[in-house]
C-alpha cells in the first residue's frame, strides 16, 4: 500500500520536484499539499505548487494557504527569496504555465489539525519549509503532536550554512517556529540537513536525462534543476562541477527510500537568540548536552540512488 504523505512546501524550483516526486511515485500517496511563507511569498508558493500540480496532471491533490509571516518575528527575516537563486525566470514564478486550479477554503493550519485528528491510517508530515505552519498546529491543538506519526523535515545544517555561516533558511526563517517543533516531543522526527542534501547533488547531465524522457513532470524538473545549477554555479559552487542539491526531494525520497539517507539519533535543538547563530540546528553529535535524542539526523547521501529514483518517478506519466 502506498505510504501516505502532507508535503508543507515554500515552493520554490527543489519544493516543485519533491511535489512532483511525492504526487507521481507509485509507493506514495499524496494526500495534500500545505504552503507557507518561505522561498517567495505564500500566495506565490500556492499558485506554484498548483500551476505544478495542473502540469503533471495531479490537480486531483488539495493545496491549503497557510502562514504568510514567521510566527513571532512579523519582519523577520528579510526576505531571501528565491530570485537569489532564481536563474532567469521571474523570481517569484515557476516557469510551468498558470492553472485554473484554485487553494481551498480551508487554512493549511485547519487541514493539519482535522486530518490528523479524524486519521485512521498513517499519514507523514514532510515540512520542507519555515515551520510556521507545524508550530501554529502544534499551538492550537495539544494533542497534535501525538497524532502525527512521523515528521521528516528538511531543514537545518551542523557543518554548514547557507543563508548565514551558522544556518540554514527553513530553520533561519523562523527560528522560533522550528525550536516549538525540534522540542515538542514528536514520536518520530527524521531531519535531512544540508549536510545530506550537499550529497546527492544532481548534474547537468542528469537534466538532460530528464529532459529526454519527455514527460511534463521529467522536463519541468529538467528546467527547474537546471536553473538551480545556474544559480548554484554563480554563488554557491557545490563539490560536483554544473550540479545542485534538490534539497526538498531529498526528504521526500527518504520516505519511500529510506537507504537514500545515512542517519544517526542524536538531540537537536534551534538557536533562536544568538546574533551571529540565530537559526542554527544545535546537533548534539558528541552527546555534550543533557538531553535525550529526539531526531534521526541524515549526514550522508547516496548520490546516484537519488538520481535514479528521480529518473523512474518522472518517466512514467500520471
Ligand atoms: O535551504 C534549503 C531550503 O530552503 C529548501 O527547502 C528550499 O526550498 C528553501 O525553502
Ligand atoms: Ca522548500
Amino acid at each position: 500500500m502506498p505510504r501516505k504523505l502532507i508535503l508543507d512546501v515554500d515552493t520554490g524550483t527543489d519544493d516543485a520536484v519533491a511535489i512532483m516526486l511525492a504526487a507521481l511515485h507509485p509507493e506514495l500517496e499524496l494526500v495534500g499539499c500545505t504552503t507557507v511563507n518561505g522561498n517567495v511569498p505564500v500566495e506565490h508558493c500556492t499558485d506554484n505548487t498548483l500551476r505544478v500540480l495542473d502540469h503533471i496532471g495531479r490537480g486531483d491533490i488539495p493545496v491549503f494557504e497557510g502562514l504568510a509571516r514567521p510566527l513571532v518575528r512579523p519582519d523577520f527575516p528579510l526576505p531571501r527569496r528565491e530570485r537569489d537563486l532564481s536563474g532567469r525566470y521571474h523570481p517569484d514564478t515557476l516557469p510551468v504555465p498558470p492553472t485554473a486550479l484554485r487553494k481551498q477554503a480551508t487554512g493549511a493550519v485547519e487541514f493539519l489539525i482535522e486530518t490528523y485528528r479524524t486519521a485512521t491510517e498513517e499519514i507523514a508530515l514532510v515540512p520542507v519549509a519555515p515551520l510556521s505552519n507545524i508550530a501554529a498546529a502544534l499551538a492550537l491543538d495539544p494533542r497534535f503532536v501525538q497524532r502525527v506519526p512521523e515528521v521528516v523535515i528538511m531543514g537545518g545544517a551542523h557543518a554548514l550554512g547557507n543563508v548565514t555561516p551558522s544556518a540554514e533558511f527553513n530553520i533561519w526563517a523562523d527560528p522560533e517556529a522550528a525550536a516549538m517543533v525540534f522540542a515538542a516531543g514528536f514520536a518520530k522526527i527524521t531531519l535531512v540537513p544540508l549536510d545530506a542534501t550537499h550529497r546527492a547533488l544532481i548534474t547537468r547531465e542528469h537534466c538532460t536525462e530528464l529532459d529526454a524522457l519527455g514527460t511534463p513532470a521529467a522536463q519541468a524538473a529538467a528546467a527547474f534543476i537546471g536553473h538551480r545549477i545556474v544559480a548554484h554555479d554563480e554563488h554557491q559552487k557545490q563539490a560536483v562541477p554544473h550540479s545542485t542539491p534538490v534539497h526538498d526531494a531529498l526528504a521526500a525520497g527518504s520516505l519511500v527510500a529510506p537507504s537514500l539517507i545515512t542517519t544517526r539519533r542524536l538531540h537537536v535543538a534551534v538557536e533562536t537568540a544568538g546574533v551571529l547563530t540565530v537559526g542554527r540546528t544545535v546537533i548534539d553529535t558528541h552527546f555534550r548536552g543533557r538531553h535525550a535524542p529526539n531526531c534521526d539526523v541524515a549526514f550522508d547521501a547516496d548520490a546516484a540512488g537519488f538520481a535514479a529514483l528521480l529518473m523512474r518517478a518522472f518517466a512514467a506519466k500520471a
